[in-house]
């Protein structure tokens, strides 16, 4: 819903682009860090679902910690506010140059996603006369309910360390000299709107602390990752994702012993709703079966829908018309995958009509390229 001021500032920029709705964003982290507060949870923004400067910088204010997947979310994370004592790293493959740029800002911790990783952290480390703060992510086994493409902690995915080895490979990070091991990591995927998994993973995370313990170790920090979902059908009816339910259900299915820290990286549920990507309607054309609506955003700037089939509200914020008809909504790249919609209704969309893609603030502007060579879209944040 955006009001005609909005719009009339919309309709003097230049499309596509993404605007962000920093007030949502400031209520929904207000909300989160309520949620939070209830039971001293640590949270960590998941740089990688935007890196946006102005939107890091706003979420830094809450005293939130970074979670980073590449040496430069790392790095742009500390130079955006983060303190590199709250800045977590995770990811199958990091090289040693990001292990080293991490170990020169002494981050918080590595997240680490095997054996071999973690020798080569304890080498570099060792180099640098460092001790390197690491958690182990165990790959749960567990299926987060959610689309194929982002469903991570299933027992053949690439993630983390199969839970089956967790004593093989504690025994072998405990005589690694320049290692200190701190804690266990999970994340299981993203978009999870059903509770269930996240139940699961709490039992799993109770039995992986036995374990532990049968090991006489009693590990002072438990990560359970993102991936809470929202609301792509309603952003206006649901703009801010319910972390009170999903805090107070791990609060009661998770062991948490004496001292022990309980962390979360959250991306979408941050940042989905306060975004939006403008485009503007070039052209309309007829086909035998639909009407497209061809409009000057693609794939490259918006790749959710064409890589997961990922549904975004699409809204004809300018026609002032009252007929609707139905549209397969298009974008200008040479590839047949270039479709945001088939079959959306819309009013009847005219040539110069604004076209809003809702819930685009996470995995939208950080996801887009420069293919065909087009023009990167650029972020605006009118009040
Ligand atoms: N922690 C780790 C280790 C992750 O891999 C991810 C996301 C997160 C946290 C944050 O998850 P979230 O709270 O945002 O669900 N591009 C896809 C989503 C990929 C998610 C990758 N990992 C999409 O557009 O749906």
């Amino acid at each position: 819903m955006f009001t005609k001021e909005l719009i009339s500032k919309f309709e003097t920029t230049p499309t596509p682009f993404y605007y962000y709705d920093l007030s949502l964003l400031r209520r929904t982290l207000d909300t989160l860090f309520k949620a939070a507060s209830k039971y001293g949870y640590k949270i960590h923004y998941a740089v990688k679902a935007n890196a946006n400067p102005e939107i890091l910088k706003t979420i830094c204010e809450y005293g939130f910690g970074a979670d980073c997947v590449s040496g430069n979310e790392v790095l742009k994370a500390i130079e955006c506010g983060f303190s590199p004592s709250k800045v977590v790293f995770a990811g199958v493959g990091k090289s040693d140059k990001e292990i080293n740029d991490a170990l020169a800002h002494d981050i918080f911790c590595f997240n680490c996603e095997s054996i071999q990783e973690i020798q080569v952290i304890n080498q570099l480390a060792s180099q640098s006369g460092k001790i390197a703060r690491i958690a182990l992510r165990l790959n749960p086994g567990i299926d987060a309910h959610t689309n194929k493409c982002i469903n991570t902690g299933l027992e053949d995915s690439k993630f983390g360390i199969n839970f089956n080895y967790l004593e093989d490979v504690v025994k072998e990070v405990m005589v690694l000299k320049n290692i200190n091991l701190v804690g266990i990591h999970f994340h299981i995927g993203s978009q999870i709107l059903d509770l269930e998994p996240y139940r699961l993973l709490c039992q799993r995370s109770n039995e992986m602390q036995q374990k532990l313990q049968l090991l006489g170790l009693n590990l002072p920090e438990i990560n359970l990752g993102g991936g809470l979902g929202v609301d792509y059908y309603n952003p206006d009816q649901n703009p801010i994702p319910d972390f009170e339910n999903l805090l107070d259900t791990i609060h009661q299915n998770l062991d948490v012993r004496e001292g022990q820290k309980v962390h979360f990286e959250f991306g979408r549920a941050v940042v989905a709703q306060c975004g939006t990507m403008i485009a503007r309607t070039l052209y309309t054309k007829p086909a035998s079966k639909t009407t497209f609506a061809i409009v000057d955003a693609g794939f490259n700037d918006l790749i959710r829908p064409a890589l997961y089939g990922s549904y975004h509200k699409i809204e004809n914020i300018t026609s002032t018309s009252n007929e609707t008809e139905t549209y397969d909504v298009v974008g200008p790249i040479c590839e047949s995958t270039d479709v945001f919609a088939q079959g959306y209704k819309l009013p009847v969309t005219q040539r110069g009509d604004l076209i809003a893609f809702r819930s685009a603030g996470a995995y939208g502007e950080i996801m887009a390229s420069r293919y065909n060579l087009r023009d990167l879209a650029k972020a605006y944040f009118f009040e």
